[in-house]
C-alpha cells in the first residue's frame, strides 16, 4: 500500500517516533554510511508557494541519498494552465518515487495522494506544515531527551504549523497551551478532537507559564500578505519577549519555524537569545525529512 503524508495523522504514535528515532541515527552517521535509497531515481518538488528552508533541505535529502530533485512551479509546469491535480498525480507518478509539495490547499494534496501511486509529502499547506514539526520535536528531543508529558506554549496565530504541533502532542503524548487573540484560534475540528490535550485562550502568559518550550510563527502567512497590518494591530500584545519567557520554565526553548520578523511575533534577543534553538531545528528538517522519505519508501515497497 502506498503510504503519504499529507498530515502527521497519517502516522502512528509509534511510526512517528521511530521516525525521530531514525532521524537521529542518519544526523549521526557519517555521508559514505548513508543509504542510497535514491540511487538514479528522481523526486518531484512542487512549489505553488515561496521557500528557502524546505527546498534546499528536501534536495540536500534527497542527493545525500543518491537521488535528484525535479523542481515544479505553477509558472513552469501545465499546472498553471489547468491541468489537472489527478492528471498530474498519475503523471509523476510514472517518472518519479515520491512526489513533495507546497501548495494553498491541503484539499490539493488530498486529491493529489488519492490520485499517486507513489509517496506524496506535504511540504505545507493552509492547514498543515508536518515536516516542520517533526524537525521540530526532533530538536526538542535531542536537547531534552523527550517530550512525553510536557507543556508546549504555542503563542500568536492558529495557523498551520500550530495544527501540526496540535498533531504532535497527541503522536508525541504532551500539552499544548494555545494564546492567540480572538479570531486567530486554530481549527475547531483539529482542536476538538484533541481536546484532552489542547488548552486554547486569549492570555499569552497564561499559556507562557511553566511552558518547556514557547514557539511562534509570523502573524501574517504566505498568502495572508493584504492582512498585513491588520494583523499586526490584533497581535500587538502577543510578541514573544524576555518577560514572557520568564514566565516560563527557566530551561524552557523558543522555537520558531522561520522566517521571523524579530520585533514582532518574537523580540531579537528573544530568537537570537540562549533558549533559541531555531538553527537546530532548520538543521533537522534535513535528517527529520531524510527519515520519513525512508519510512514512506520502504512502507510502500518502493525500496
Ligand atoms: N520553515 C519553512 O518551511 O521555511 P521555508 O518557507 O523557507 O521553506
Ligand atoms: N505559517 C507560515 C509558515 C512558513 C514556513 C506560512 O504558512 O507562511
Amino acid at each position: 500500500m502506498v503510504r503519504h503524508l499529507r498530515s502527521l495523522l497519517d502516522l502512528t504514535a509509534p511510526e512517528a517516533q521511530q521516525i525521530i528515532a531514525r532521524a537521529i541515527e542518519l544526523k549521526a552517521m557519517a555521508f559514505n554510511a548513508q543509504p542510497r535509497l535514491l540511487t538514479r531515481r528522481s523526486v518531484a518538488l512542487i512549489f505553488e508557494k515561496p521557500s528557502t528552508r524546505t527546498r534546499v533541505s528536501f534536495a540536500t535529502g534527497v542527493s545525500d541519498f543518491g537521488g535528484s530533485c525535479i523542481f515544479l512551479s505553477p509558472e513552469e509546469s501545465q499546472l498553471g494552465r489547468g491541468e489537472p491535480i489527478s492528471d498530474t498525480a498519475k503523471v509523476l507518478s510514472r517518472l518519479v518515487d515520491l512526489i513533495i509539495i507546497r501548495t494553498n490547499y491541503q484539499t490539493t494534496i488530498e486529491e493529489l495522494a488519492e490520485n499517486a501511486t507513489v509517496p506524496v509529502i506535504n511540504a505545507l499547506s493552509d492547514l498543515y506544515h508536518p515536516c516542520q514539526a517533526l524537525a521540530d520535536i526532533q530538536t526538542y528531543i535531542e536537547h531534552r531527551g523527550s517530550a512525553h508529558g510536557i507543556k508546549a506554549a504555542w503563542i500568536g496565530d492558529g495557523n498551520n504549523v500550530c495544527h501540526s504541533w496540535i498533531n504532535t502532542a497527541r503522536l508525541f503524548d504532551f500539552e499544548i497551551s494555545i494564546a492567540t487573540p480572538p479570531g486567530f484560534e486554530p481549527d475547531q475540528h483539529i482542536c476538538e478532537v484533541n481536546q484532552d490535550r489542547v488548552t486554547l485562550s486569549h492570555d499569552p502568559e497564561a499559556a507562557a507559564e511553566n511552558a518547556d518550550v514557547v514557539i511562534t510563527d509570523t502573524w501574517a502567512s504566505m498568502g495572508q500578505e493584504q492582512e498585513k497590518l491588520e494583523r499586526e494591530k490584533a497581535f500587538k500584545a502577543f510578541t514573544v519577549n524576555r518577560d514572557l519567557m520568564a514566565l516560563a520554565r527557566q530551561n524552557a526553548l523558543f522555537m520558531h519555524c522561520l522566517p521571523a520578523y524579530r520585533g514582532y511575533e518574537v523580540d531579537a534577543d528573544v530568537i537570537d537569545g540562549p533558549q533559541s534553538v531555531i538553527w537546530d531545528e532548520v538543521e533537522n528538517r534535513l535528517h527529520a525529512q531524510k527519515a520519513l522519505m525512508e519510512f514512506l519508501l520502504t512502507e510502500t515497497g518502493n525500496v
